[in-house]
């Protein structure tokens, strides 16, 4: 199974749970029927997938091992969600039959994949001609924030340098469209959108995560373990975040790729 850039650290799932349907596949959700069949590819912690099962028929989510596939069951069972199964799956090789679901969903999951191209072909392939493969992903390179920081323009620097040296590709939005093309799918529809942070609660709890996740999480491991950083940067990186999540002028944009696909 593959290496997971960000790994599941509390600070890295400080910043999964806080996503719903609305706020993260609010593109989907006109579309979903609730006779639907949905395969929601590495689904996490599972709180976009609960939003979505309470939508369609039927969910099937999917993780790299059994391990991270209890972090979703667990919130479906707080939920009491129990429309939906569990497959240790990756991408790039799903273990469904061909046409099996009527909508194929992933979110921030390509950026993540060695091959992308490849995972977009499984997820038209388990979907049902007519239905829909639908996909988010963050574009790194266009996050941007205020006040400036040389310290977080090195964050970004070393981030990106960890998430390629992983295989994935950090710059993923801008890239989703010519993906799709490159899988032979050919009617599609691509469109951006931001989540956005600027007030105090906002910027505490995106700052704090990011502060705690650039110390103590996978990618701090990985960034000293490649020699892209030392601990001593890392922590410089953190002080920043958290500086930057004080400030009363602080502000964030995180870019996204966006496409619903329809399967011929
Ligand atoms: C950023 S998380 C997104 C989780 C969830 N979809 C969400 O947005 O809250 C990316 C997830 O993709 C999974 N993943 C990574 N590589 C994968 C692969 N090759 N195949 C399937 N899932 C993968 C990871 O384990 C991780 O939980």
């Amino acid at each position: 199974m593959p290496a997971y850039t960000h790994g599941h650290h509390e600070s890295v799932l400080r910043s999964h749970r806080v996503r719903t349907a609305e706020n993260s596949a609010g593109y989907l959700l006109p579309h979903l029927r609730s006779t639907d069949r949905l395969l929601d590819l590495g689904a996490g912690p599972g709180t976009i997938t609960v939003d979505l099962a309470t939508r369609v028929a039927a969910v099937s989510a999917t993780e790299i091992g059994e391990q991270e596939l209890d972090l979703a069951r667990a919130t479906a069972a707080e939920r009491g969600i129990s429309n939906i199964s569990f497959t240790v799956a990756d991408a790039h090789a799903l273990p469904f039959d061909d046409d099996t679901f009527d909508v194929a969903h992933a979110h921030q999951v390509l950026q993540h994949v060695s091959d992308p191209v490849q995972a977009l072909r499984e997820l038209a392939r388990v979907t049902k001609p007519g239905g829909i493969v639908a996909v988010r992903d963050a574009d790194y390179s266009g996050f941007t924030w205020w006040p400036a920081s040389p310290m977080l323009d090195r964050w970004l620097d070393r981030y990106r340098g960890a998430a390629r040296a992983n295989g994935g590709e950090p710059d993923a939005g801008r890239r989703l469209l010519a993906w799709a093309h490159a899988a032979g799918l050919t009617d599609v529809r691509a469109a951006s959108s931001t989540w956005s942070y600027a007030s105090p609660e906002e910027r505490a709890w995106w700052g704090g995560l990011w502060a705690d996740r650039i110390v103590d999480s996978a990618i701090a491991r990985q960034l000293v373990e490649t020699g892209l950083s030392t601990p001593e940067e890392l922590q410089s990186m953190s002080e920043a975040w958290r500086s930057w999540a004080s400030h009363p002028d602080g502000w964030f944009s995180v870019l996204h790729g966006e496409l619903l696909c329809r399967v011929p």
